[in-house]
């Protein structure tokens, strides 16, 4: 693990491979090992860079109450740049994914393609931000776990929950480690994030749309949007997966992701 000072954080990242650079961002309330599946398949041909964003996993909490996905995506670029990677395929889970969107407006020159796995493109309903707050206090009040309890029965598809102890064990190790503070500021960053979907059609990177058939927090319609919305985008289904699809069906995952990449090399 590697601790780079950007714009006044500190963010931890790992950075495994060489080749062409795709940074990796996880979703809410994880970290970076989120993606161990994917760095392993990738870095024979790939520079993997995966931060843990700001706040989250061993980076730690700012002091701002709020942690938008714009300052998310800001940090991304930072690290880029003093890791001397210009452009890079971005690809973000969920709340990664809405940081990716971020990157995306902002630094579209950047992203050599884009990978959009149970994620959406719409902003949080009045009542999404009101639970959000809600959990935000839980998290100050109580600790980040009694979230991430408070999340697990929608995270995984109900199979992988009933079948897959050891799949539940790792998202709640990543869990029981984060910040109260980084974890409510997580939180309510994602309530004030933008609607991004009149912007989708401006996309003009490769863009790949991943979700798991039995995603509950992120469903099939939204990625089904995004796919609609983002011109020549190309959307894989991952059936029996739930919301964290890349670790529910890693093989199918890294199939879709591999074959993606393929098509990008000249
Ligand atoms: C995530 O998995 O990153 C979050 O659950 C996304 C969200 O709560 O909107």
């Amino acid at each position: 693990m590697s601790v780079m000072r950007v714009r006044g954080i500190e963010l931890a990242y790992e950075v495994e491979g060489s080749g062409s650079p795709v940074v990796l961002l996880h979703g809410f309330p994880f970290n970076r090992s989120l993606w161990g599946e994917q760095v392993a398949e990738l870095r024979a041909r790939h520079r993997v860079i995966t931060p843990d964003l700001r706040g989250l996993g061993e980076s730690p909490p700012p002091d701002d109450e709020a942690a938008t996905m714009d300052e998310m995506a800001r940090d991304v670029a930072a690290l880029m740049d003093e890791l001397r990677a210009t452009r890079a395929v971005v690809a973000g889970l969920s709340m990664g994914g809405y940081v990716a969107l971020s990157f995306q407006r902002m630094f579209s020159h950047r992203v050599r393609a884009l990978v959009l796995a149970d994620t959406r493109a719409t902003p949080d309903t009045e009542e999404q931000k009101q639970a959000r707050e809600e959990m935000a206090r839980k998290a100050l009040d109580e600790g980040a776990e009694a979230v991430g309890e408070a999340m697990l029965p929608k995270l995984l598809a109900p199979r992988t929950l009933a079948e897959r102890p050891e799949t539940v064990a790792r998202l709640r190790a990543m869990m029981r480690k984060q910040k109260r503070r980084g974890v409510a500021a997580a939180l309510r960053g994602m309530a004030l994030r933008r609607d991004h979907t009149p912007f989708l059609q401006n996309v003009l990177a490769p863009t790949l749309v991943v979700v798991g058939s039995e995603d509950a927090l992120t469903p099939p319609t939204d990625a089904e949007l995004l796919r609609r919305e983002i011109r020549g985008s190309r959307l894989v289904k991952l059936e029996g997966a739930g919301h964290v699809s890349n670790l529910e069906a890693p093989e199918e995952f890294n199939r879709a992701l591999l074959a993606f990449l393929k098509d990008l090399e000249p």
